[in-house]
């Protein structure tokens, strides 16, 4: 049936079993018909949506971002200069570090002086490897500023003290004279960094120190009143959120915690399988299907503790901050289990691409999101081989879509019948986001989940003239084709060039697993 119907459509007319089919009246039911209104968008996809996030964690911090000054790679103090060019072009908006589990047993002042001098810990959660400090609040925040990116730092709750974390803030953000201030200068950095983001703990429910969602609550109010706010700096705190569909934490924290003391509530969503993660490249279409639909049904997950935090929080003070999202599968043949390292296949690309439009959709509520983890760990942008790197399918995706950063989102309205059925299964096909830029374009980011079926697409775009169209796809063969060392650019983005404007009405073949961002002006 799915050949008949692409048949129909791409030659117009079918001669089948003597009956003479009008493909037109059969197509109708497989178009999809979209409606954007340009002149009706509300609210802005803050630009923090597209961040990321960066833990002490493998070959992340230590070998994917910092080299060493000494190193033959080329770099800056000791920071990669391929990995900040590649990120910068993607327009990374902010870095969440140093963790993760990480973060709640990492002690910031082992991190600061000479290097040869600060003391090596063990890092007991991540292959129990020595971390020797040498990447700490100094080189991050000089990254960050290489990037030209916001840093959002998360401070350690499970083990580590108020003072503790008071101080730091001190050290980072106070410019007169204090004992915090004056150790900084004495270390090299003479004006505060002004940082904004600050994380009070991370999964306190589980790794940042098992607690009841009571019991953090508390610890929460009490952190985060000694993270303190220097000159005209105002820290954006975030408490520490939930999981998956634990609605029960999310409540709690709204309940429990003042709406005046937390800019922002954490939720962490990884899409796997637990217990049977599967391969990062060699899969089955029933583990795709599975896959996509974790992703699609993402949605409903993040509207659940968007009802909760509504409840509590109508006037829409405290943000949504999905602050580790992506897939995790098994690691890579041959590496270090407690490294996280796996390949990135289009699979990867439809789960980046279905959450992007997710968040922009939700954006009222959701302003910061910072998917799992940005170089050699998990769901990264790019994976590194000693000098070598190479872009992922999920690093076109995030480059693709910058184009939504801190426009105005366009409600769009979404008439499609297409699933994508698998078995007796089946799911909605397509997903689609509008965003309208400062200069008046507009960008919407199409996504077709299905193996095989294309589909004909309409858009009526009202409230405005348009004349002009341009897109980009992201699509390959097999739905587990991605970038290796050997072949760094199997999967990348190529012009689409199948968009027809007339008046005010865009028509093309959307292909099969693809992924499409069109430019209307
Ligand atoms: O991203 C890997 C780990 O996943 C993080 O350290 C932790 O917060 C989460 O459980």
């Amino acid at each position: 049936m799915k050949r008949l119907l692409i048949l129909i459509s791409s030659t117009g007319f079918l001669f089948q079993a003597g009956i003479h089919v009008n493909a037109q009246s059969n197509t109708d039911k497989q178009e999809v018909r979209i409606v954007i209104n340009s002149d009706l968008g509300k609210e802005v996809i803050n630009k923090h949506i597209y961040g990321h996030f960066s833990e002490h964690l493998g070959h992340c911090i230590y070998e994917g971002y910092w080299v060493g000054e000494e190193s033959g790679i080329p770099n800056t103090r000791g920071i990669r200069d391929d990995i900040v060019d590649a990120l910068k072009e993607s327009s990374i908006p902010n870095l969440r570090w140093p963790g993760g589990c990480f973060a709640d047993e990492y002690h910031w002042m082992d991190g600061i002086g000479p290097r040869d001098q600060r003391p090596k810990m063990i890092n007991t959660h991540w292959g129990g490897v020595t971390e020797d400090n040498s990447f700490g609040t100094h080189e991050f925040l000089d990254l960050c500023e290489l990037l030209n990116t916001e840093p959002y730092i998360c401070g350690n709750v499970g083990s580590g003290t108020v003072e503790e974390m008071s101080k730091w803030v001190e050290y980072i953000n106070f410019d007169g004279v204090s004992p915090m201030a004056d150790l900084r200068r004495t270390n090299g950095r003479e004006n505060s960094w002004g940082l904004t983001y600050w994380g009070v703990g991370n999964e306190n429910w589980g790794c940042g120190g098992r607690m009841r969602p009571e019991f953090y609550a508390d610890q929460y109010r009490r952190f985060a009143t000694y993270c303190r706010n220097y000159g005209d700096n105002r820290l954006r705190k975030i408490a520490g959120g939930s999981h998956d569909d634990n609605y029960n934490w999310t409540e709690v924290m709204m309940k429990e915690i003042p709406l005046n003391m937390m800019w922002g509530l954490s939720l962490h969503y990884y899409m796997t399988e637990w217990g049977n993660k599967g391969s990062a490249t060699e899969f089955e279409e029933d583990e795709y299907f599975r896959t996509m639909k974790m992703a699609v049904n993402f949605g409903s997950l993040l509207d659940g503790h968007i009802r909760v935090m509504d409840k509590y929080d109508p006037r829409n003070r405290v943000a949504l901050v999905v602050d580790e999202w992506g897939t995790w599968w098994n690691v890579e043949p041959g590496t270090n289990p407690g490294f996280l390292y796996q390949q990135n296949t289009m699979r990867d690309a439809f789960v980046a691409a279905l959450s992007l439009n997710h968040f922009n959709d939700r954006c009222k509520r959701i302003k910061m999101a910072n998917i799992a983890q940005t170089v050699n760990v998990l769901q990264a942008m790019i994976l590194t081989d000693e000098e070598r790197m190479i872009l992922t399918p999920t690093y076109h995706v995030f480059e693709m879509y910058k184009v939504h950063q801190d426009a105005t989102m366009l409600p769009l309205d979404l008439d499609s019948d297409l699933e994508y059925k698998h078995g007796d299964n089946k799911l909605s096909a397509i997903s689609a986001s509008a965003s309208r830029d400062a200069e008046g374009a507009i960008h919407v980011s199409l996504v077709n989940i299905d193996p095989e079926q294309a589909t004909d697409v309409s858009i009526d775009i009202r409230g405005g003239d348009v004349s002009e169209v341009n897109g980009r796809i992201l699509t390959a063969g097999e739905l587990n084709a991605h970038n290796s060392f050997d072949e760094p650019e199997s999967v990348k983005p190529e012009p689409f060039k199948a968009a027809r404007l007339s008046k005010q009405n865009l028509s093309f073949r959307l292909p099969a697993k693809s992924i499409v961002v069109l430019e209307i002006k």
